[in-house]
This record gives C-alpha cells, structure tokens and sequence, in this order.
C-alpha cells in the first residue's frame, strides 16, 4: 500500500445534500444560524492556519506547550500503534505526538478539508516515510468507519474543536467515539479553559481582521456552491461572551436591511438591519464539566495537564 491514502467516505454529493439541508435549515430559522463545520474550504483552512498565529489567539500555543511538556507521558501510556485524529487540520502540533509515539505505524487523519489533508499528509509521508497515513475525508459528527489498523488506539481531537459543537452534539458525539474505542484504547481532547472575557473575546475578534475574514468566508462559501448573493462587506463580524452557557459566541450582524437570494434553494432570505446570524460556539470548559461529561459517554479520565498558565487542558481517557 502507499504511504498515503486519501479516502472520501462521503461522495461529493451527499456533502452538497448536507450544506443544502444545513443552509436551508438554518437560514430559515430564528435566529438564524449556519453550522461552522463549512468555514473550512481550502481558504478557510487557510485562515484558521493564520488564526493560529495571531497574538490573542492563545489556544494553539497553549495546547502546543502541553504537547511539548507531556508527549512522552501521553505515549507510555497509551502505546499507541494506530493514531486517529478528528479535525486534524494541519496536523501540525500533531507531530509532537507522532514523534513520541515510539510503536506508531499508522496515522489516520481526519477531516471534512480536502485541502487540509492533502497538504498535510504528502507533507508527512516526505518527513516519515516509515510511517502510514491513511486520510479519511470525513464529518466527525457522522458515524465514523474507520479502516482496520493494529492497537491499541488512540483518537486524539486536539484545538479545543469540541468547543465547537453544541452541548446536546457533544454527548452524542462523545458517545460515538466511545463506541470506536476497544479497552486498551484511549481519547486524547484537548478543552479550551473558561478565563478572564476579556482575554476571550481578543481571541475571537483580533486587530488584524483574520477572524472577522475567517467568520465571513463561510458566505464565500454558500455564494460558491448555492449561487447565493450573499455581499459579506454587507455584514459586520461579531464574537461575544456568553457567560451563563460559558462559550464565546460568533455572529455575522447585517449592516443593513436586505435580501439575499439562494438560487439552489429556491430562497430569498430577509435580514433586518442589525439582525445577526450565528456562524459559531467555542465552548470553554472547567475540570469537573469535562469529566463528567466523558463519565456519562461511559469514557474515565485519567491525566489532566493543563499549560503553565492554566489556559487550556489535555486530557486522557480510556473506556470505563
Ligand atoms: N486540530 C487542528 C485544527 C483545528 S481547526 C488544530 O488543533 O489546530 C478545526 C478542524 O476541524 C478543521 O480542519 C476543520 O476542517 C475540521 N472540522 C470542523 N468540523 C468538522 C466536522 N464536522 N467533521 C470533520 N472535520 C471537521
Ligand atoms: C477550531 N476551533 C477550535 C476554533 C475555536 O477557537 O473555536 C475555531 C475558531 N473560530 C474562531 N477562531 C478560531
């Protein structure tokens, strides 16, 4: 077999099928909302590679400094021979743990970005040849089948991308991932930590305009594959704290009234000046709420590190 495979597990079909039923869905709803697994096109990757790198944005430095710190006790005790990561991305910090993980023979990245994954997996064959990467292009929320690979497992889903679902996805979720566990097999999630709004809010709303243009490709998005005449200069880029839910919020708020129309929807959507469409939650969590909601997906913790300034936490859990 080649040291890379890409494998599509949905056909391109069903994935239009699914923007057209989320779109329709949630732009006819009140308030109006648009699920953030489609800000990740090749540019949209590409902006949350830049997020990355922006001063208020903490989280990948903070969860890259817990790799750096813990990998080699994240490997001893998961002995890992095959590694599953949901949302992979870039597949950059990822390779702290690819250095560690001394049994490793496959990595099986995956992701709804094509372009993600491609980059990131030719990338990594040139580097490590040894090693196989068999690239599942693929919606975590969905079920997974994943190819048959030597244990013991581990599925990592790094960033804080959990944040991203809401409370009652999340369960199902975590429920779906303790179904792909066999014992012997661990979850490595990475949580982004509750902390002070006004650092929050600076990491969802930067100086340099990144992540206003990241929220806003996800218009780019549905004018390309719905024919929709959405004008994103026509909406004003928003990321607030909810403090009772305890997740930052993004919203796209209409800088005036208009009507956008989605030809492939047979649609034309009205907004109110001032209306907002939510495009995103990123929930942040503390100690205790990660624990038990792993414990009611049937899944026990056993590690918690968190960086040295108590931004963001790995964990590690096995089945129970
Ligand atoms: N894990 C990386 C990337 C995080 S960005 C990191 O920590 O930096 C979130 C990633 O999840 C993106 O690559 C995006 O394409 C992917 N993603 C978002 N929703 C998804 C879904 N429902 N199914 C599969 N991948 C998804
Ligand atoms: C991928 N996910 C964890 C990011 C987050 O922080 O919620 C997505 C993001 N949205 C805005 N900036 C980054």
């Amino acid at each position: 077999m080649s040291p890379f495979q890409i494998t599509r597990t949905l056909p391109e079909d069903a994935t239009e099928a699914a923007l057209r039923s989320d779109v329709l869905r949630g732009l006819t709803t009140d308030p109006k909302t648009l699920p953030p697994k489609w800000f990740y096109d090749a540019h949209g990757s590409e902006l949350f590679e830049r997020i990355t790198e922006l001063p208020e944005y903490y989280p990948t430095r903070a969860e890259r400094e817990i790799l750096v710190d813990r990998a080699p006790e994240i490997a001893a005790a998961s002995g890992a021979r095959t590694l599953v990561e949901l949302g992979s991305g870039s597949s950059d910090k990822t390779r702290h743990l690819l250095d560690a993980l001394t049994d490793l023979r496959v990595y099986v990245p995956v992701d709804v970005s094509e372009s993600a994954l491609t980059l990131a997996g030719q990338a990594l064959v040139a580097e490590r040849p040894a090693l196989e990467v068999h690239a599942l292009i693929a919606d975590f929320t969905a079920s997974l089948a994943l190819p048959e690979t030597p244990g013991p497992r581990l599925v990592a889903f790094l960033g804080g991308t959990i944040g991203n679902l809401l409370p009652a996805e999340r369960g199902a979720f975590l429920a779906s991932v303790r179904a792909l566990l066999r014992p012997g097999d661990a979850l490595l999630l990475g949580t982004d930590l509750v902390k002070d709004e006004e650092v929050l809010v600076r990491a969802y709303d930067d100086a340099a305009g990144v992540t206003a243009a990241f929220n806003k490709n996800v218009l780019a998005v549905v004018n390309r594959e719905l024919g929709a005449d959405f004008d994103p200069g026509a909406f004003d880029h928003v990321a607030l704290w909810d403090p009772r839910a305890e997740w930052i919020e993004m919203r796209l708020r209409a800088r005036r009234t208009q009507t956008v129309k989605v030809p492939a929807l047979d649609l034309a959507v009205d907004f109110a000046a001032g209306e907002e469409l939510r495009t995103e939650i990123s929930a942040k969590f503390r100690e205790e709420g990660v624990r038990t909601e792993l414990a009611t997906a049937g899944l026990a913790l056993t590690h918690w590190w968190t960086d040295r300034a108590d931004r963001f936490a790995l964990s590690l859990s096995t089945v129970r």
